[in-house]
């Protein structure tokens, strides 16, 4: 059987998606057919190469390479903010949705660059399961590390792919090893590489005993063409190849690295596949995994641990606010992820935080450049709301009832520091503004320290990037001219008032506030000052945060 180019049976645009009557049971037949996944992966591993790969299986877009601005294909849709050209980067993050053998798949798109972790963090709030994207020569690197420590944390199912094997890689059960040891989490592959680099002839199905085996179409322009081999057809072609595929599948099968669902659910175990996102090898197995295997939506816990039932009226949570996404327009837009109920737009909902209705007239999905209006969203997908300046991120909204709360989304642990100031005074108020819409929006979080007053906010960030970030948005955004003192300080710790004044007093040390929830954090300029002072003390409170509790 061939699943070339001329095969879109099993995908259907968004377009065809009916609508639903909003009935309980509509509505969990809704959520049944959702997939919500990332991608998390090391840079250049091939994040936005397997987006594209992904939504061309679902002729989200015509040829590969309009998704993402990069190298020769930057401006293409991304260029609504002039940094991101100038730094080749991709900041904004949204949706990608299309329908493939009838199931609704949701891919949240993360910031490419390590510095904007912290966004890549929220989005994982967001997600059901996630695709750990890993490059064959590189096997695991930093940011996929630390990002798996994330979906650990947070428990949610990882789906490996190990990309790039068009080119010359590492030994598959070398790779397979070092997620074992590494991470704890145990592969159980479900394909196995036939070949690799410029010999890389296909796929064995470990489940059917098949090959599946890729011819490339040029330029990778369409989905990959494939035939279904029997193992006597594929050893008659692939002789040697094929043969040393086997041996290590044999061997595969006697240590007992076989799917487990529950396993993979419960993110102990986690489904390997292999591939070549540039040419879309493997892609469709990819998809093929999320479908059969990957969970749909479940109910959420509230913030009080209740989970709220799938069918219940509309609820959600906003995980990405972006403004300024069309400078034309000047507008914000909040990505809500859909938690229960049926979304229509047009429909009031209330914002939990204030109590305060908020019309939802302006509905749109969001990917990229694009955006189509979005009528109806069920749980697991995600809704932008336009002109939501009075959402931030982490706020929880709800059509009708009781008040519905998710919980928090956490804040990461900052490691690098500065204090910023206007340098033009009669601006103060629009600073104060435009420092206030920042930190709603999680592109750094802002701290007050007693030392340095109003004047002089303190921005923490992640990533240093963030701060370029920040200028460069209040100066084109505000008008605000501003200039940054870096501080001395590398690592924060969650404190509590009654150790304030003695880490105040300490040298190198000081405590601030963190001005989006309270929380009062003691900075230090290294590990080492933060040990000689616990030694010192060792009854003051000095808690990791977020990023580095997981790590
Ligand atoms: P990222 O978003 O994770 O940062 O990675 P991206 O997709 O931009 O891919 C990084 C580089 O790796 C790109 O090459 C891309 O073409 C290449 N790549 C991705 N998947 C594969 C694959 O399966 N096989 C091979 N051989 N290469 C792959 P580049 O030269 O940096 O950019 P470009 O000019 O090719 O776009």
């Amino acid at each position: 059987m061939s699943a070339g180019p001329d095969a879109p049976r099993e995908v259907r645009t968004r377009g065809d998606v009916t609508r639903g009557d909003g009935t309980p049971g509509d509505v969990r037949a809704e959520a049944a057919r959702r997939r919500t996944f990332a991608v998390i992966s090391h840079p250049d591993a091939g994040k936005s190469t397997i987006t594209e790969a992904l939504a061309l299986h679902a002729r989200a877009i015509t040829q590969a390479g309009a998704v993402h601005g990069k190298g020769e294909r930057r401006g293409v849709v991304s260029d609504w903010m002039a940094l991101e050209q100038q730094r080749g980067i991709s900041i904004t993050s949204a949706a990608l949705q299309f329908t493939y053998r009838d199931t609704v798949v949701n891919l949240l798109d993360t910031p490419g660059h390590a510095d904007f972790s912290e966004d890549t963090y929220r989005v994982l709030t967001a997600v059901d399961c996630a695709v750990m994207l890993l490059d064959a020569a590189k096997g695991l690197e930093p940011q996929t590390l630390k990002l798996f420590e994330v979906c650990r944390h947070r428990r949610v199912p990882v789906i490996t792919f190990i990309n790039k094997w068009d080119r010359p890689g590492r030994e598959p059960l070398e790779l397979l090893d070092e997620i074992e040891q590494r991470i704890g989490l145990r592969p159980t592959p479900l394909t196995w590489p036939v070949g690799m680099a410029g010999q890389f002839h296909g796929v064995a199905d470990r489940r059917t005993g098949a090959m599946v085996a890729f011819t490339r179409t040029p330029g990778g322009t369409t989905a990959v063409i494939e035939d279904q081999l029997t193992a006597e057809q594929a050893a008659t072609r692939y002789g040697p190849d094929w043969t040393r595929a086997w041996e290590e599948l044999e061997l595969l099968a006697a240590t007992g690295a076989d799917h487990d669902q529950a396993g993979f659910a419960s993110a102990a175990s986690t489904p390997v596949l292999f591939g070549a996102a540039v040419t879309n090898a493997g892609v469709r197995q990819l998809l093929d995994v999320l479908v059969d295997n990957a969970p749909a939506p479940t109910a959420r816990p509230d913030a009080t641990g209740t989970p709220r039932a799938l069918d219940t009226p509309f609820s959600g949570f906003v995980f990405k606010t972006q403004a300024n996404m069309n400078p034309a327009h000047r507008d914000q837009v909040a990505f809500v992820r859909v938690c229960s109920g049926r979304f229509e737009r047009g429909m009031v909902v209330t914002h939990a935080g204030t109590g305060r209705p908020f019309a939802t007239k302006y509905a749109q999905q969001v990917f990229g450049r694009d955006r189509d209006t979005l009528d109806e969203a069920y749980p697991g997908d995600v809704v932008g709301l336009v002109n939501a300046t009075a959402l931030g991120i982490g706020d929880s909204l709800y059509a009708t009832g009781p008040t519905v709360r998710f919980p928090p989304l956490p804040s990461f642990a900052p490691e690098h520091f500065v204090a910023i100031r206007s340098t033009d005074s009669s601006k103060f108020k629009r600073f104060r503004r435009g420092i206030e819409q920042l930190d709603g929006e999680g592109v750094v979080q802002v701290l007050r320290s007693d030392r340095r007053g109003e004047q002089s906010p303190v921005l923490a960030a992640v990533g240093p990037m963030q701060f370029e970030v920040a200028t460069h948005r209040l100066a084109t955004e505000f008008g605000v001219p501003t200039a940054v003192d870096h501080l001395p300080y590398g690592l924060a710790r969650r404190t509590d008032p009654a150790c304030v004044a003695a880490l105040n007093a300490a040298p190198g040390v000081e405590v601030m506030t963190r001005v989006r929830d309270g929380a009062l954090l003691a900075l230090f300029p290294d590990k080492w000052r933060l040990s000689t002072v616990r030694s010192r003390d060792p009854d003051l409170v000095l808690e990791p945060l977020l990023a580095e509790a997981a790590g």
